[in-house]
């Protein structure tokens, strides 16, 4: 079933986003927002110009001379641990003796104002001896110098399985970083409260982990540490766990100094400071028999992590979580490695690792198809996953949607027609092509960190019938606050109107994990769900006692109004809500909820950690210009499973958000670093991303809908990282043009596929 057009339109206007009004009108609130308080501190980072190497002299006394500067913090400052790391302790807020990347900081600056921040900071003197830079996790691999535990990821029998097969194609791929690019840069506000105590207002996906780190920093308990998180200007990940050192940095001013301080990173520092995409070099081995079945395939992934381990064993877990996308194949063997380097440590973004690994099946079955002459699409869909199938890492397979995604693409679409007319166009023009691509994804949902998947919520009902919810979701864009509203007036039966969301608080709502992993909205819904039914359930025995004085009678508020056996009574939820309270009934409580059925065993790699998959194929056109390399995206198509969507704007926004954000990272977007390590796509000259104008001319997703998730919220299925990965077929559609151009093209498996590999690509420079 396939909703139209008209049908998304009607529910669009029956409930939008929440904060989208704010921010058209200027309302909304960043950290850089906050009213100055009296006092105030500005903070400035000096960071390593070197990539590696001993700090043999550091003066800094000169500079804390300068008019307006209250004092220089360095490493010897931090009354507590000098650790941030998150999964490992191998990342110091502030160098000590050894810097390991550009950018790394060093210092921190507290001026009375920015000029002075600023004046002070070129007035540094650092001498540091240069140690060998690697950028390479290749390079890095040969010289065991690895971040955490390779892992191996297995099923059947690859050795045997390979000599089985009819076809064997081994080779090699690439993918490259991205840069997050939130419009909100990393920053965090922060004061000194009683109790030698501190608040922080951080641009966070984690409110507890960053009062976890500012707790380790000051060497206090986190009790001590408040943290409040209004909305984030986006995050994609990167401030997943990279939002912490700015708020400890802060919180560390803050409590020595006994004033307020605030940190906002410009633009090029952040660029240069924060980790990226952990790009990816990987190896594969594909075997199939003689109808295209793919009988073995073995995957080799070196993940750039950068020079500390970050969220990167999580990444490069979830990498073989999604190493086989959304194909069954019976012998698997997939290991990967998290390689440490000179880069700044790479990190969470949308896919967390995911797209690596599905990138890497995908050339591997292109490769195949080239080889052997046929299309891609008839090896996808000759091997696309079943209820009953076992993933390499042991969860059977239930309510898949892969087939029926690809079916409904291939059929809505008329993918048959779209392929004759571009076999046609190329027939007819000489230096221009058109190439097409099928994306299939299949996405797990849930941490896969079992123990991540909890939430709680906070829900009080005021005297005067309205309503105001805390949980530990943070809005970051992504409308989760809109869901949330939607969640509360639908379980209460009142208008959206009533219910307030307020901040994320760690005071309100504690222990919280992320905003990440597209679990956000399923884990606290949940906890919200069970939050509003402890109150309904109150209501209702009070209606049925005190009202009705029948408790056999049937009891529901719906559009404000209580009903009692179907029958509207004189009682709506603000006179109801009034005498509850009279009565001195509780209108307040908490909920919580933890993923059931959920588990996975580290040290045999099995288990069934996702509560289910999402699922989707997207067609993607593409048009290169064979004299000058030049291309664009004609048309995205996609179909994807978003079960039964209580938002379709919401979730319409992410999937198109998420298709370009893909695109980007698989054509133009190009983190480049130099040998030396230095960061030379360091601003936004030098790094493009996707803009308006390479918007595909025609991009239409079509929900699926499905209802067999109960582990979604309202059975809405995740949709914040699925709908990236259709954007991998960008590269496959482009690739296809230059081969329809060149078909002897040496053009490689090596994303992004930018203008410049095209142009190389079409002519074999
Ligand atoms: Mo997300 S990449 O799980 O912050």
């Amino acid at each position: 079933m396939i909703d139209d057009k008209v049908n998304i339109k009607k529910t669009e206007m029956q409930f939008g986003n929440a904060d989208a009004p704010g921010h058209v009108t200027c309302k909304s609130i960043y950290v850089d927002d906050i009213p100055a308080m009296e006092g105030l501190l500005y903070l400035r980072v000096f960071d390593s110009p070197v990539a590696h190497g001993k700090i043999k002299n550091i003066d800094y006394a000169e500079a804390e001379k300068t008019d307006g500067v209250v004092k220089i913090f360095c490493y010897k400052d931090i009354p507590g641990e000098n650790q941030i790391g998150g999964i490992i302790a191998d990342e110091p807020l502030l160098a000590g003796n050894e810097v390991h990347f550009c950018g790394q900081p060093i210092l921190i600056i507290a001026a009375e104002n920015e000029d002075a921040a600023e004046e002070a900071l070129h007035k540094i003197k650092v001498e540091i001896e240069p140690l060998p830079v690697i950028t390479d996790p290749r390079v890095a691999f040969a010289q065991n110098k690895l971040l955490s535990p390779s892992r191996k990821f297995k099923i059947g029998d690859t050795l045997s399985a390979f000599t089985k097969c009819k076809y064997v194609f081994e080779g090699k791929t690439e993918t490259n970083g991205q840069e997050h690019l939130y419009l909100e840069t990393q920053g965090a506000y922060a004061y000194p409260t009683e109790h030698d105590s501190v608040k922080i207002f951080s641009s966070t996906q984690g409110p507890t982990q960053v009062q976890r780190t500012a707790a380790r920093v000051l060497g206090v308990s986190m009790n001590k540490v408040e943290v409040d998180v209004s909305r984030l200007g986006g995050g994609f990940g990167g401030k997943e766990d990279q939002a912490s050192a700015w708020a400890a940095m802060t919180a560390l001013v803050a409590y020595i100094l006994k004033r307020p301080a605030k940190c906002i990173l410009h633009r090029m520092e952040d660029m240069r400071m924060t980790g990226k995409r952990n790009p990816y070099s990987s190896d594969h081995k594909i075997g199939l028999d003689e109808n295209y079945n793919i009988l073995a395939y073995e995957a080799t992934f070196y993940q750039n992590g950068g020079a500390a381990a970050d969220l990167s064993p999580a990444i490069l877990e979830r990498t073989l979580f999604h190493c086989t996308n959304s194909y069954f194949i019976p012998n698997v063997t997939a290991t990967a490695h998290s390689c440490k380097t000179n880069l700044p440590p790479n990190t969470a973004f949308r896919g967390f690792g995911g797209p690596q690994g599905m990138f890497v099946i995908e050339a591997a079955i292109d490769h195949a198809a080239k080889s052997l002459g046929i299309d891609a699409s008839l090896i996808q869909r000759k091997n696309m996953m079943d209820d009953g199938n076992e993933m390499p890492y042991g969860q059977i397979i239930k309510n898949s949607e892969a087939k029926s995604c690809w079916d409904e693409a291939i059929s809505k679409y008329d993918i048959e027609t779209i392929k004759k007319e571009i076999k046609a166009f190329n027939a007819k023009n000489d230096f221009i092509k058109k190439g097409m691509a099928l994306m299939p994804v299949c996405f797990g949902i849930s941490f896969t960190n079992t123990m991540m998947n909890h939430a709680r919520a906070l829900v009080h009902v005021y005297s005067d019938g309205s309503v105001g919810v805390s949980t530990g979701a943070v809005e970051m864009g992504q409308g989760v606050n809109s869901k949330m509203i939607q969640v509360a007036a639908k379980t209460f039966g009142i208008s959206t109107d009533r219910i307030k969301l307020e901040t994320t608080n760690t005071t309100r709502v504690a222990n919280t994990s992320p905003s990440a992993a597209s679990s956000t909205a399923d884990l606290n819904g949940k906890a919200l769900l069970h939050a509003c039914n402890q109150i309904n359930e109150r209501l209702h025995s009070f209606i049925k006692t005190e009202i009705a004085s029948n408790t056999e009678c049937m009891v529901e508020i719906k559009d404000e109004r209580v009903y009692i056996n179907d029958e509207a009574t004189v009682y709506n939820w603000k006179n109801l809500i009034q005498q509850i309270f009279m009565k001195r009934i509780n209108l307040s409580a908490k909920g919580h909820y933890a993923t059931p059925v959920i588990h996975f065993d580290k040290a045999i790699e099995k288990g069934h950690p996702f509560a289910y998959h999402v699922y989707g194929t997207a067609v993607i056109a593409a048009t290169v210009d064979c004299i000058r390399g030049i291309y664009e995206i004609d048309a995205v198509h996609a179909i994807h499973d978003a079960g039964t969507s209580i938002n379709h704007l919401v979730d319409l926004g992410q999937c198109e958000g998420g298709i370009v954000q893909g695109i980007g990272w698989m054509t133009m977007e190009e983190v480049v670093y130099n040998e030396e390590g230095k960061l030379l796509s360091n601003a936004l000259s030098t790094y493009k991303i996707p803009d308006i104008y390479s918007v595909p001319k025609d991009l239409t997703v079509q929900f699926l809908n499905t209802d067999k998730n109960n582990l979604a919220i309202l059975k809405s299925k995740a949709v914040g990282e699925p709908p990236l990965m259709y954007g991998i077929g960008a590269f496959f559609a482009i690739r296809n043009a230059v081969l329809a151009f060149n078909p002897g093209s040496n053009i490689k498996y090596n994303a992004p596929i930018t203008p410049e590999k095209v142009l190389m690509g079409l002519y074999n420079m």
